[in-house]
């Protein structure tokens, strides 16, 4: 049996790093991500005037401490704010600006100025948020202008795609400038967002437990304004224990991932995993900060059996599509993915790159514009992986290739370092001889 732990959630961390300054008292969060994006974030929090004091941690998580009170009075609507390769950065920091009135421009890499603006600049600006883009129109980088307070619209909004990053930057929007926003969105997206505000203080209604549709309202209503200082250990990251778990399938080992986040919005991986034949544990711990926190052991199966996934699964497994890609390719049958065009707007274009590495390494692919149909096979598989600095396809070929079978170069491992530094050793113990 492996024991391991993966760093602190991404999407958590992120809320930490965004909310924890606005708060009337210190908070201290430890076991943050020590990826770059999260990084991202306390940085561009820092620049705007937040005091967010970070720690390194001896198993490599990073501990903050932030001053609350953060007030944001004298807004310069040509601070440049960098989001580097960060979507959730770029918009749920784009909601924090409109609701606080506060002004700037929001800039990113070559990969996040390619990403779709337009479904949290048009929310943000029927709220009378000024949103305006610099060089192309719906993508970064764009100027927010300041704003007077208290000038914000309530909004009511149905979103098309499920997409916690829409959702949370029009939540922050609402809750910042104390205007009530109400959403739906076709399927359950993480609620991680929710959660944190709630345990902050803030009236945010919704339903941890829902599934299907997703509705999340906040009325300011007799709230005092104040969010509380929080005070918690972010759990591991599901997504990258997502690839550990892949690692053991692929390996045939038995795994053990302590102190996991399980938000039900990100473990619908965890039945695909089961689907293809593996046994898989699940042992609750104490929540910390309003996120449920689990043990998982996994014990794998002989073969791999192929699977289906698509409709109201897709945002609680989006992450991991990558991953169940490359474990498609060593099932004994046809693996399909549906429903899942939003991969083609993430860091790159996701179908894409699994269908192009997936055929170059000799897996039989067929790509759709929703989704991939991957037939599965144990032959020698062998070939040049591009990865277009897209941490997920990195690691995602990285797991396959401990397969004995596989032999595959992956151009630029080191941008796993997004979301996982340290995977590379991580993963290293997998295919050691036992
Ligand atoms: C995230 C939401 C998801 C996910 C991303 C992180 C978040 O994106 O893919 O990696 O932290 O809110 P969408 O909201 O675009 O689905």
């Amino acid at each position: 049996m492996i024991t391991v732990r993966v760093p602190g959630d991404k999407s958590i961390s992120h809320r930490a790093a965004l909310l924890a300054p606005l708060a009337v008292s210190e908070s201290v969060i430890r076991g943050l991500s020590n990826g770059d994006d999260v990084q991202t974030s306390l940085s561009v929090m820092n620049s705007l005037g937040a005091n967010i004091v970070s720690e390194n941690e001896a198993d490599g998580g990073i501990t903050i401490r932030v001053d609350g009170g953060l007030n944001l009075q004298s807004p310069d609507s040509d601070l440049v704010l960098d989001c580097g390769n960060s979507g959730t950065t770029a918009r749920l920091l784009a909601g924090l600006l409109v609701g606080l009135g506060v002004g700037g421009v929001l800039d990113g890499d070559d990969s996040l100025r390619g990403r779709p603006m337009r479904r949290i600049t048009y929310p943000l600006q029927a709220m009378g948020g000024r949103l305006d883009c610099l060089i192309e129109p719906e993508r970064l980088p764009f100027r927010v202008s300041p704003r007077a307070s208290g000038m914000l619209r309530t909004l009511r909004y149905r979103v098309r795609t499920a997409s916690a990053q829409v959702k949370s930057a029009v939540l922050l929007a609402g809750v910042a400038g104390r205007v009530g926003v109400s959403l739906s969105e076709p399927a359950r997206s993480r609620d991680h967002t929710e959660r944190m505000l709630a345990a902050m203080g803030v009236p945010v209604d919704f339903d941890p437990m829902r599934t299907g549709a997703g509705e999340v309202r906040f009325d300011p209503g007799a709230w005092d304004g104040r969010l509380e200082g929080l005070e918690f250990t972010v759990p591991g990251d599901a997504s990258s224990a997502a690839f550990l778990l892949g690692a053991a399938l692929i390996c045939r080992r038995c795994l053990r991932v302590e102190n996991v986040g399980a938000n039900p919005g990100r473990t619908a991986f965890l039945e695909v995993l089961e689907e293809m034949g593996a046994t898989i544990a699940r042992e609750a711990h104490p929540a910390g900060g309003g996120e449920p926190v689990e043990t998982w052991v996994l014990t794998p199966p002989d073969q791999l059996e192929p699977f289906e996934i698509g409709g109201d699964r897709i945002p609680s497994l989006i992450d991991e599509i990558p991953l169940l890609a490359v474990l498609a390719s060593r099932t004994s049958g046809r693996s399909d993915i549906r429903d899942a065009a939003e991969l083609r707007v993430k860091e790159t274009d996701r179908i894409q790159a699994l269908a192009t590495n997936l055929s170059a390494l000799g897996v039989v692919v067929s790509e759709r514009e929703d989704g991939l149909s991957i037939e599965g096979s144990s032959k020698p598989l062998a070939g040049r992986v591009l990865s277009h600095s897209d941490h997920r396809i990195a690691m995602a070929f990285g797991v396959l290739s401990l397969d004995k079978e596989v032999k595959i170069a992956v151009d630029d491992p080191d941008c796993c370092s997004v979301s996982f530094p340290g995977f590379l050793d991580a993963i290293e113990v997998f295919g050691e001889d036992l």
